[in-house]
């Protein structure tokens, strides 16, 4: 798959460049490329902001660059995605649908956000990561590029993605590692038992005990046909 994203801050996006999403990039299964939208700008200064008409609080991202941006790196098969605090709100089915995706382009908004004939003319898919207001489309495109990876073919085990919260529905099991004892707490006795079955079973338990105590809106959506 490959990811290009447009932004004003194309430093801020080293995260993507470190562990698993670096390992997936080295080994092909995705490509990700930054495009500064200032190298767009056809103002003598670079300029990519302006007032907004109708006046109010703050600046506007102005539609030229980010046109010129986009056509730069449209192709038949593109998604875009608008990262925007007034979009459907990003949850695992939509990483998933994303995730089988030929190419997709995020368009990183900043400041008040970005002249509305962008919209109009490209109809990008706008989607928010929840309900509050960041400063700008960068940590929500970092966000959703990260989710949609680890369902990409080649990016983590296949294993990772059956057992992990939201994919049965229900938050994940807690999990220990080495030691068996720290300061004072043991690992789960069932745990050390080798007994596969009674570890499933075990789990499941957690599973639901976890989901019903911190999440219990998972259980309704999962009863309820129609979610
Ligand atoms: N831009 C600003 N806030 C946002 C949010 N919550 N989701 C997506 N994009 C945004």
């Amino acid at each position: 798959m490959k990811i290009d994203i447009l932004t004003l801050f194309p430093e801020s996006f080293s995260y993507l460049s470190s562990s698993i999403l670096k390992r997936a990039q080295e080994s092909g299964a995705i490509e990700i490329e930054l495009h500064d939208i200032r190298e767009f700008s056809k103002d003598k200064h670079k300029k990519c902001d302006d007032y907004p008409f109708g006046g109010g609080a703050g600046m506007l991202m102005t539609p030229q660059p980010v046109f010129d941006a986009i056509k730069h790196v449209q192709r038949d098969s593109s998604t875009i995605i608008l990262p925007s605090p007034g979009g459907s709100t990003f949850d695992v089915q939509t990483a998933k649908s994303l995730a089988e995706k030929e190419h997709l382009i995020f368009v990183c908004g900043h400041y008040e956000g970005i002249d509305q004939r962008i919209i109009d003319i490209f109809k990008p898919m706008e989607i928010s990561i929840g309900d509050y207001v960041l400063t700008g489309g960068e940590l929500p495109a970092m966000v959703m590029v990260d989710a949609i990876s680890r369902f990409v073919d080649g990016v983590i085990s296949a294993d990772s993605l059956t057992e992990e919260s939201f994919s049965c529905g229900g938050l994940e099991y807690p999990q220990y590692t080495r030691p068996a004892e720290f300061m004072g707490h043991k690992v789960p006795e069932v745990l050390l038992s080798g007994n596969h079955a009674e570890i499933e079973k075990w789990r499941k338990a957690m599973s639901l005990e976890k989901t019903k105590a911190l999440r219990p809106d998972l259980l309704k959506k999962k009863d309820d046909p129609t979610k």
